[in-house]
């Protein structure tokens, strides 16, 4: 059974960055949305989900595929496992995490969320614009090792089933 990662990525690339560092361990296919085949994602043991955040959201291409996903049982009548990142200029607060509406989403279809990561990115919003930008030359090195050492421990991890 595969892992798969679907990515929106429009702005400068950072989060497909992550995605492609987080894909080497899990062996996984990086793929956007609109490139996502439903039998190849339901026979997944583990389905990544991550874009860049927007006005404090993830891509709004991301949420309505997941929105339009099946509800139910997968992978044999057990909750399929699944991952949230994103990239950002801000941090995430722990009070309201980006990615937790994405969880939500996925929790009601079905999934057994096992993890979520965020890093900080090059952003160049307009008020970053003028000073070329907020956290330039990111996602870097410890950025994408960080990526790469959460995929591991959640291919490490005993209760996500291959
Ligand atoms: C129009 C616009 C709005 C953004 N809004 C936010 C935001 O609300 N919070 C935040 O932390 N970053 C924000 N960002 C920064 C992006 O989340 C960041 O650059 C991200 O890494 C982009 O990912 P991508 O290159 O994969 O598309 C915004 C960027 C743009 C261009």
């Amino acid at each position: 059974m595969k892992a798969v990662i679907v990515c929106v990525s429009v702005s400068h690339g950072n989060t497909l960055r992550v995605a492609d560092a987080m894909a080497q361990p899990l062996g996984a296919r990086v793929v956007s949305p609109e490139e996502a085949d439903p039998g190849e994602l339901a026979a997944a043991y583990l389905v990544g989900f991550g874009s860049g955040v927007f006005y404090g959201r993830l891509h709004p291409r991301l949420t309505a595929f997941v929105s339009a996903l099946p509800t139910g049982p997968r992978t044999g009548g057990k909750g399929a496992h699944a991952f949230v990142f994103a990239s950002s200029g801000l941090p995430e607060t722990p009070v309201m995490p980006f990615t937790r509406p994405l969880v939500r989403l996925l929790e009601g279809k079905g999934f057994d969320v096992a993890g979520t990561f965020s890093c900080r990115a090059l952003d160049t919003w307009a008020p970053f614009k003028v000073v070329g930008g907020l956290n330039k030359r990111r996602p870097d090195a410890d950025d994408l090792s960080a990526a790469r050492a959460f995929a591991e421990r959640l291919r490490d991890a005993r209760q996500v089933r291959r």
